[in-house]
């Protein structure tokens, strides 16, 4: 186990579009994914995506907290995952990334999702994603494809520090420990 360094926006490795996991089962496959698991908790964040640890690789990893969705959604591993968008009908939220340390801004997804992966078994699995869920998995798949989340971002206005633009009534502003 090891924490990994997180690369930040500008670096290559976040830039291009990761290659698909070939061995899922393999040691080394299996290794990353706890790494990535004790970095998200260290960093902390709610996600993370494999280029974001220097991994051009198409795997992330991500929880929703109960403060986030009712039940929350447990710790997720996503290898090689592919979205369908249920319903186009858009959803703005604040997003933050560990690639953006600090930082936040107003995001809009499509709400309601499929998502098809692989486990690190290499079985085959899918569900359905609505709501922050489905903004979760958005954001970290859109690392896969070497996207970050400004550049989703309709109106530049609402990126900014958090540490800015919390105010202590404004229950919408996104923690930092928010960050994917
Ligand atoms: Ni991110």
């Amino acid at each position: 186990m090891a924490i990994l360094k997180i690369a930040r926006m500008g670096n290559p490795v976040l830039m291009g579009r990761a290659e698909p996991v070939s061995d899922t089962a393999s040691p080394e496959i299996r290794r990353l994914a706890k790494d990535m698991i004790e970095t998200m908790a260290d960093a902390p964040g709610i996600g993370l995506a494999a280029p974001q640890v220097h991994e051009a690789m198409r795997m992330v990893i991500y929880y929703v907290p109960e403060t986030r969705a009712p039940g929350g959604v447990p710790l997720t591993v996503l290898i090689n995952p592919e979205i369908e968008i249920l319903d186009q009908t858009l959803e703005e939220g604040i997003e933050g990334c560990l690639s953006l340390p600090g930082m936040v801004g107003m995001v809009a997804r499509p709400r309601h999702i499929r998502v098809r992966a692989l486990d690190l078994d290499g079985q085959a699995f899918a569900y359905e994603a609505e709501g922050y869920h489905a903004r979760v998995v958005q954001h970290e798949c859109d690392h896969l494809d070497g996207i970050l989340y400004p550049m989703r971002m309709s109106d530049l206005s609402s990126l900014g520090y958090v540490e800015e633009m919390t105010r202590p009534d404004d229950d919408a502003t996104m923690s930092e420990e928010d960050a994917e």
